[in-house]
Order: C-alpha cells, then structure tokens, then sequence
C-alpha cells in the first residue's frame, strides 16, 4: 500500500509509524509487524537506534524537570507526543508543580486511541489533547488557547518530531509562527536526529532504510540549522548538544552517541 508521506498518517498496520517504532525502541507494546521490521532493519545499519530513542526519552523528563522547577514554567504545549508511556509531560511537571496545565498535539490516530492515559491531570492542574497536524499551527494555538493562557509563559516542546517536517513544509516558519504568539519568557525545547554526527555512510543508510518502510519521510538536520531554530531566544546552557549531554543527570556516561541533537531556548 502507498500512502502519500506529506500526509498525516492514517490508520494502517501494514507500514511502519514513527510513533509505533518509538514505541517499539522504548520496549512499548502499541507496535505492529512493519515497525517492528523497520526498526530492526535500521538497528542493523544504525546499532545505536535504540539507544537514541532512550536517550532522547530520558532528555524529555530532564527538560521537563528543569522547566518545571528552575524556570518556573506552568504551561506547556507539546507538540508531537507519541504514544502515552512513562514519564509523560504532566506526570514530569505536575510532580513538581500540580498546578501545571500540559496540552498534548499529535496526527497519528494510534496516539489518538491512547490519548486517555495523557488526561489523566492532577487536579490542580490540567491537560488536553488535540489530534492536529503540527504544519495547521492556527489550529493548534486556537484550541490550545482554551486551556492555556498565551500572556502567560509557555514552553513548547518538540521532541523528536521537526524531522518529519520536510524543507518543503519550511520547518523555521513553523517554528517561528507557534513562538510568535506566546509571550516573553516563553520557552522552546526542540530534539533533532543529526546530519552531522554519524558518517556520510553510515547516515544515507539509515535514511534509505527508514524511508523506505516509513509512513512519514524523514529528514536529519546539522548542529547548524537546529541552533538556526532558536532564532530570537536565547539558548539554555549547554546550548545545542547531544541529547545524552544535555544537563545530564551525575553518575558513570555512555560510550554510544545518540545522533539527536537537543536544546532549549528561551524567548527574550
Ligand atoms: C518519535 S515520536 C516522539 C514522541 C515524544 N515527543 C518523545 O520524544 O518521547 C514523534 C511523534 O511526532 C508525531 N508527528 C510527526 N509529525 C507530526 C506532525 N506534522 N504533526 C503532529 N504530530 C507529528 C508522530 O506521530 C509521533 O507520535
């Protein structure tokens, strides 16, 4: 079955998902024969897939902790959600402030199917869901802007979704037109899988792999055009990074790369 890549997905088994592939990578359940395929091809070009995957999870519950607690944020807009597992945004941020109020934005309808485990608030705080292609942005801030109040600070996170947005769908407008509409003090945190890390061999493998199987097309970006991303905001130390590297947690490092670079900026 061929499906239009520029898309959003629509519910079909029979080709690999993103969203289901994660899953697959973080040892989820919600996954299906094509995914499984697909993730297991890349791991034989790419042995460190699912390491990223994991490390890209893990900078997801770190940045979320640092909003929540030494930035003070208590709106969030995450945009790209996945397939709810451990440590979803609310959980991170209401942990620390139960007041947070957290609106989730995905297109696959798998995520849809499970988005009942993400309205699962504190009842301090609150959470929303809406089914939305990230490239409809008035649609996003419409409704997000029921639950969330845009004088107020917002962090935007989009964690490992930018590479699905081809050049054509310019990836900088869409960026720029979510934080054009939230207030200073708002914040970005942006994961992307890089161009400039793994060999030129080694990269045109994975993708030729990868969007072979995959619904969507992905596209790697360098350090380069993901720091171009934060344009007008101020970039969090360490700046752009490896996602393992970012603020990470004290203890013994890892000898693998992830190949995602991740940052966090914030608007001036
Ligand atoms: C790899 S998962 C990342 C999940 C989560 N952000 C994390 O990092 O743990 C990427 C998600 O982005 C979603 N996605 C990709 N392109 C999208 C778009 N244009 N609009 C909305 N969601 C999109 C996919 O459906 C998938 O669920």
């Amino acid at each position: 079955m061929t499906s239009d890549k520029s898309e959003p997905p629509a519910f079909d088994t029979s080709v690999a998902h993103q969203a289901r592939i994660y899953d697959y990578l973080l040892g989820g359940k919600d996954n299906y024969a094509a995914d499984r395929a697909a993730a297991e091809a890349t791991l034989k070009v790419w042995p460190e897939f699912a390491f990223a995957a994991q490390s890209n999870r893990a900078f997801l519950g770190r940045l979320i902790r640092y909003l929540a607690g030494e930035a003070g944020i208590r709106q969030f807009l995450d945009i790209g959600t996945g397939i709810p597992t451990a440590g979803n945004t609310h959980q991170v941020a209401q942990e620390i402030a139960p007041e947070s109020r957290v609106v989730y934005v995905d297109y696959d309808p798998i995520v849809l199917a499970h988005a009942r485990a993400l309205l699962t608030s504190s009842e301090a705080g609150a959470t929303e869901y809406i089914h939305a292609d990230l490239r409809d942005t008035p649609a996003i801030l419409a409704q997000a802007g029921q639950l969330l109040d845009f004088t107020k600070p917002v962090a935007v996170s989009l964690i490992a979704i930018l590479h699905a947005i081809p050049d054509a769908d310019d990836p900088h407008a869409i960026v720029g037109s979510v934080m054009d509409a939230l207030p200073s003090g708002s914040y970005l945190a942006i994961s992307h899988p890089a161009s400039d890390v793994l060999s030129r061999e080694a990269e045109n493998d994975v993708i030729e792999v990868l969007n072979r199987r995959v619904q969507q097309q992905f596209t790697l970006r360098s350090r380069e055009q993901v720091a171009r991303l934060f344009a007008g905001l101020d970039l969090v130390e360490p700046g752009v990074v490896r996602v393992e590297e970012w603020r990470a947690d004290p203890g013994p490092g890892d000898a693998r790369k992830s190949a995602i670079w991740g940052a966090v900026g914030r608007k001036r």
